[in-house]
């Protein structure tokens, strides 16, 4: 307990954390979460970080961890990643963890929403969710795991082409709005990386 206690005093006297990723709509989702309290969020970007490791891990949790760690290695800077994924009911709870490759093994987005929205319509099963898992690595190299889920269901066509991956395909439960629909701050009330996200502030400020 006196550990947790010296770790979180010393984010409050050093306050830049290192949000491992390069892609510009987390960035954006991440930084709007963290607007409101004094700890600054930096990006790869900002450091001019260009390496990346290999995601090797099988699940939410290692993938994430790899990332953090390999971000705290090369700047020293206590470092937090995601790693997110859509689990579909329709696929056996697939792409989870192979979400961005499977998207990517598509010629475009479009074919693969097709594929997923063919995919529920045959099995009748609309139902999905989203999964995070961030990983904190802090100065002293601990490691410090935040999760978030949101449950929802596949739209039978795809909503316009704002949002990032999946979001014109995934409703919320309680909503009448695919992801992609949604503002930036309506999605941050909801989503599985903004209940993680509120986790691991949570841990960083109380
Ligand atoms: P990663 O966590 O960067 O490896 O993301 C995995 C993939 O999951 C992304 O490339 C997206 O395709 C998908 N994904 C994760 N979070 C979201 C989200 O909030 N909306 C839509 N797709 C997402």
């Amino acid at each position: 307990m006196r550990l947790l206690k010296n770790k979180k005093k010393h984010f409050h006297q050093n306050k830049k954390i290192l949000f491992f990723s390069n892609n510009f709509y987390k960035i954006k989702e991440i930084k709007n979460l963290f607007k409101k309290h004094s700890i600054d969020i930096v990006s790869l970007r900002e450091l001019s970080v260009k390496k990346e490791p290999f995601e090797s891990g099988t699940n939410f949790i290692e993938n994430a961890k790899i990332k953090s760690e390999f971000g705290n290695n090369i700047t020293d800077l206590p470092c937090f990643a995601d790693d997110s994924g859509i689990c579909i009911d329709a696929l056996n709870l697939k792409p989870g963890v192979y979400s961005k490759r499977f998207i990517e093994s598509f010629s475009n987005r479009e074919d693969c929403f097709k594929y997923i929205i063919n995919k529920t319509k045959k099995t009748n099963r609309s139902g999905a969710y989203f999964k995070t898992s961030i990983c904190l690595t802090t100065d002293n190299k601990h490691n410090i795991i935040f999760e978030g889920m949101v449950k929802g269901n596949i739209t039978n066509i795809p909503s316009k082409d704002n949002g990032f991956g999946y979001d014109p395909i995934f409703k919320p439960v309680g909503f009448m709005k695919t992801f992609a629909e949604m503002t930036l701050s309506e999605k941050n009330k909801v989503s599985h990386r903004a209940i993680a996200i509120n986790k691991l502030i949570d841990f960083l400020t109380n």
